[in-house]
């Protein structure tokens, strides 16, 4: 009876977790390809992952180191997110040539705006290099002495890799340092920008909507890649030509419905699905809470001068998007984690976990990890917090106060060797000048004012009127001189001598306790790794993420937020129109799309049922850097770009819930549409290829 007990809860675990997860694109065969089968894919795990042909894989780039792109022609047409090449729509935007606001499109390829310092990187083959990367190591080592063994392999082994002259090779960890596989990779860096629409569309409903459903956003921008005349990776040059790519993505015109498969293939940056119950209280009870706190602190004072000026506005775009993004998803964290009663359910766990331990003979082993986390964490959670709301004053919010600290760490390096003086200058030098960029010491003052008393009661703002920072021509002028005479004026600034006991407090107390306490709890959480695939070894497990290249399934379907409410999947362009607020600035919509959606000039973009789609939800396991990845249909047809989670599934990076997790995706028809109808480039229309996968 009990064993009978057991298996009927492990079906039902089996079942329901057949979605989830992040999987690494060169093992899906087995398992992934028949969970991914019964979910209505066609595709075969070669058809994603193929070493020796060409596969789904080739078209999907890692953008900027952040984000995901897909390639979407065979001229090296790259699309992604509009939030993911905000930068680079900014950076060439200005009063004159708005292009945040009234969109770019390039007509032609000599239109197309280079972008310094922007790469586009793909994975060229997988290896699993466990055993070569853990070779020596032993349990009586030091964690200090096994990372550094860890380290001395990975790049001996590396040396040894067969590669082409213009890849690169990375290794990274996984399972929390489990398992280790290496990445030859290959990266392009003439990239440039082909079209992006108005932010009223790409950013549409803003932060009102961001992280929420129902969603109408057309979050999507392009770009393409240039390659030098052998089609090789390139520093801009204008003889480069666009890319050949050894695959691209056919888009769906047929779109989806419920119940349809997908796929995402991306790069997920950080996730810690394995975390004791411990660790989720610490993050939702203390840590988001004061991140929060602080960045609506800064929020208040930004919102209101980015209303107040075009000129702040533009300047402040990244920047504002950067804070306000995390600032609500980790009040969406906090909201899932408690609704769906995480914490309770992870200790449920942990019992199983110290159950199977018992049964097991593994309690000698492993018995004392759980107990061990919880008085880790009790040490650990303060100091947390202490460096958590240094980093977002000094490193986040606040710019003076970033100035001050990266002349800190100047001074810092010229104390430690004279000869350091040039290049640290140099860095300093091109951290204000990047700075200074997109600066308003009006505005930054109102932040110091607001953020400063999170981590110091004593607030002067009057240093704002003396410090030589705020201006770039007298902090450049701070930094003339041989060594001595910069640090003597340094030292002599009102900013600097304000902030410079706080850093040095950072860097001797708090950073380096932080490290003590952050350092048992890492090595722990590796343990706790092994053990759980040891005393539970039939759960399904995939790596946490870690920014290298995943793909995860599922299948597009709606969810309950709250009781009584049940979101359909799908958002059409009639909902854009609902919500539209003239001269507002989340949801005011351009006149011609006004226009196009009254006449119903729809072309071969409009669903069955006659509207234009705009969005839609799956039940894919996502997280942050999956912005931009492609959803991909049962046939290996591009349909949507993902960019969002829902507000309620946001803990999906700690607790993955098919009941309320879901991934917000574009539908490719309406960035078709729009490029095509609003923006009149059907010059990209004509250079993509579109498919009926429905209508065989
Ligand atoms: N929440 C999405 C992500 O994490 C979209 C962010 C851009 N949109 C915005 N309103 N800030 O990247
Ligand atoms: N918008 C996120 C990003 O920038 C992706 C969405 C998410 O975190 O789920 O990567």
């Amino acid at each position: 009876m009990k064993f009978l007990k057991f298996l009927l809860l492990f079906i039902t675990i089996q079942v329901s977790a057949q979605q989830g997860g992040m999987w690494i694109p060169s093992l899906l065969e087995g398992m992934n390809e028949t969970e991914m089968t019964n979910l209505g894919s066609k595709l075969t795990a070669k058809d994603i992952y193929d070493v020796n042909n060409s596969s789904l894989k080739d078209a999907i780039g890692h953008f900027n180191g952040g984000c995901t792109s897909e390639v979407i022609s065979d001229k090296g047409l790259i699309l992604t997110n509009h939030h993911c090449g905000f930068g680079q729509i900014q950076s060439h935007s200005s009063l004159e040539n708005d292009y945040l606001k009234d969109g770019f499109w390039a007509m032609s390829l000599d239109e197309e705006l280079p972008n310094e310092g922007l790469y586009i990187e793909f994975i060229v083959r997988i290896e699993d290099v466990t055993s070569q990367v853990l070779a020596g190591i032993t349990d009586s080592m030091t964690e200090k002495e096994k990372q550094s063994l860890i380290d001395r392999n990975s790049n001996t082994y590396q040396k040894t890799v067969a590669k082409e002259a213009w890849q690169d090779t990375k290794v990274k960890s996984f399972y929390e340092g489990n398992q280790y596989f290496l990445f030859v990779t290959e990266r392009f860096e003439d990239i440039r920008l082909v079209g992006a629409p108005p932010t009223s569309i790409g950013k549409f409903g803003s932060d009102t909507d961001n992280w929420v459903f129902p969603r109408h956003t057309g979050d999507f921008s392009m770009f393409r890649i240039y390659a030098d005349a052998n089609n090789r990776p390139a520093k801009y040059s204008k003889d480069n030509k666009p890319y050949k790519p050894k695959h691209f993505l056919p888009v769906s015109l047929d779109g989806v419905e419920e119940g349809d498969f997908t796929m995402v293939f991306g790069f997920p940056g950080t996730t810690s699905e394995y975390l004791p119950a411990v660790a989720i209280q610490h993050i939702t009870e203390e840590f988001n809470p004061t991140n929060i706190a602080i960045r609506e602190a800064a929020l208040k004072v930004i919102d209101a001068k980015m209303k107040e000026s075009d000129a702040v506005r533009i300047k402040y775009a990244s920047k504002q998007a950067r804070i306000a993004n995390a600032w609500k998803k980790w009040i969406g964290e906090n909201l899932g984690i408690k609704k769906s009663d995480a914490v309770a359910k992870r200790r449920a766990f942990e019992a199983t976990f110290t159950k199977a331990l018992k049964e097991k003979n593994l309690e000698d082993k492993y018995g004392n990890i759980l107990p061990e986390f919880d008085n880790l964490y009790k040490d650990f959670g303060p100091i947390n917090i202490k460096r958590r709301n240094f980093v977002e004053v000094f490193l986040v919010t606040n710019e003076l106060m970033q100035m001050t600290f990266r002349a800190y760490q100047m001074e810092e390096a010229i104390k430690a060797d004279p000869e350091n003086f040039e290049k640290a200058k140099a860095r300093l030098v091109g951290t204000l000048q990047g700075i200074h960029k997109n600066y308003d010491a009006d505005v930054d003052k109102g932040v110091f004012n607001n953020v400063m008393p999170f981590y110091n009661k004593n607030v002067q703002t009057s240093i704002y009127d003396k410090t030589a920072f705020t201006n770039l021509d007298q902090a450049l002028k701070l930094l003339e001189g041989n060594a001595k005479e910069v640090l003597k004026k340094l030292n002599k600034d009102v900013a600097y001598q304000y902030a410079k006991p706080m850093i040095t407090e950072f860097y001797n107390t708090i950073d380096k306790a932080y490290q003590e306490k952050n350092q048992p709890i890492t090595a722990l959480q590796t343990k706790y790794m092994t053990a759980l695939m040891e005393a539970l070894p039939n759960a399904r497990y995939f790596p946490d993420a870690n920014s290298t290249l995943r793909v995860t399934y599922g299948q597009v379907r709606g969810y309950s937020p709250r009781d009584a409410v049940y979101y359909n999947p799908v958002s059409y362009l009639d909902g854009v129109v609902e919500k539209y607020v003239p001269g507002d600035y989340e949801f005011d919509v351009p006149e011609k799309l006004l226009e196009l959606h009254k006449n119903k000039d729809y072309g071969q973009y409009a669903d069955s049922n006659g509207k234009v789609p705009v969005c839609f939800l799956g039940t894919n396991h996502t997280t942050g850097g999956n912005s931009g990845s492609p959803a991909i249909d049962a046939y290996g047809n591009l349909v949507g770009l993902n960019f969002d989670r829902v507000w309620e599934g946001t803990m999906s990076d700690m607790n993955y819930d098919p009941e309320i997790c879901r991934n917000i995706m574009v539908d490719l028809r309406y960035v078709l549409f729009i490029v095509d109808k609003y923006a009149g480039a059907t010059h990209l229309i004509d250079e993509m290829k579109l498919v009926h996968p429905k209508k065989k």
